[in-house]
């Protein structure tokens, strides 16, 4: 699934720092009401953790550009397998018909999504998550929402499932859903 025009682009650890710049304001437009509510969310925030999720292994962004602007982005990396054990333990306790692999297995982390305010709702958000999703070879990925952010919906409909409501991974983090999606 493609918008049309809109220019869809890869890049890795290496590469990404040179977008910060350009998805900034793209991150502070789209959360200004969390960024006015949650400390959390200052884009401040959004940069030093953006310096910590690119060491991550296999770190992958995709940005959209519309007409030479960056209207949108997403980016995760894998949680490696002993490190994911965690997340299939959880799945097999509160999921059981979600099938789970005998052995641990790399969980790709999707991390960071959004699109520029004046561009939402034309099916481009869409769009990044399915070009960061589709390459992945990890079985699984998993993401963090806040549980009343409409993006919740968006994800349910784009095959996600509630997998937890928990603390996110950061300690000054709120209270997070916890979904899941089959990428096979
Ligand atoms: C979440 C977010 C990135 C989604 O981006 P978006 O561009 O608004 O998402 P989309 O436009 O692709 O959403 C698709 C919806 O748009 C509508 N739509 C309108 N025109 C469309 C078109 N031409 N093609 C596809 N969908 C279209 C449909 O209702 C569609 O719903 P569906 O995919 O469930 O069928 C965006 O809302 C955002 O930045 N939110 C604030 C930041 C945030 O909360 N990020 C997530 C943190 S976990």
């Amino acid at each position: 699934m493609s918008t049309p025009g809109l220019l869809l682009e890869h890049h890795d650890a290496a590469n990404a720092p040179k977008m910060l710049d350009l998805m900034v304001p793209v991150y502070a437009a789209s959360h200004a009401d969390i960024i006015a509510a949650d400390p959390f969310f200052h884009p401040d925030k959004f940069r030093e953790r953006f310096d910590s999720h690119i060491q991550g292994a296999g770190f992958e962004l995709v940005t959209g550009t519309l007409d030479g602007q960056l209207i949108g982005y997403a980016y995760g990396c894998r949680r490696v397998a002993d490190r994911a054990s965690a997340i299939w333990d959880k799945i097999r306790a509160n999921l059981p018909g979600f099938p789970t692999p005998a052995e641990p297995e790399p969980i790709f982390i999707f991390m960071e999504f959004a699109v520029d305010p004046g561009m939402q709702g034309q099916g481009h958000g869409h769009a990044i998550h399915n070009a960061l999703l589709a390459g992945r070879r990890e079985p699984i990925a998993n993401l963090f929402v806040r549980p009343e952010n409409p993006a919740r919906n968006k994800y349910m409909r784009w095959g996600w499932q509630q997998l937890a409501r928990e603390k996110g991974p950061f300690d000054d983090a709120p209270i997070f859903d916890s979904l899941i999606k089959s990428l096979s």
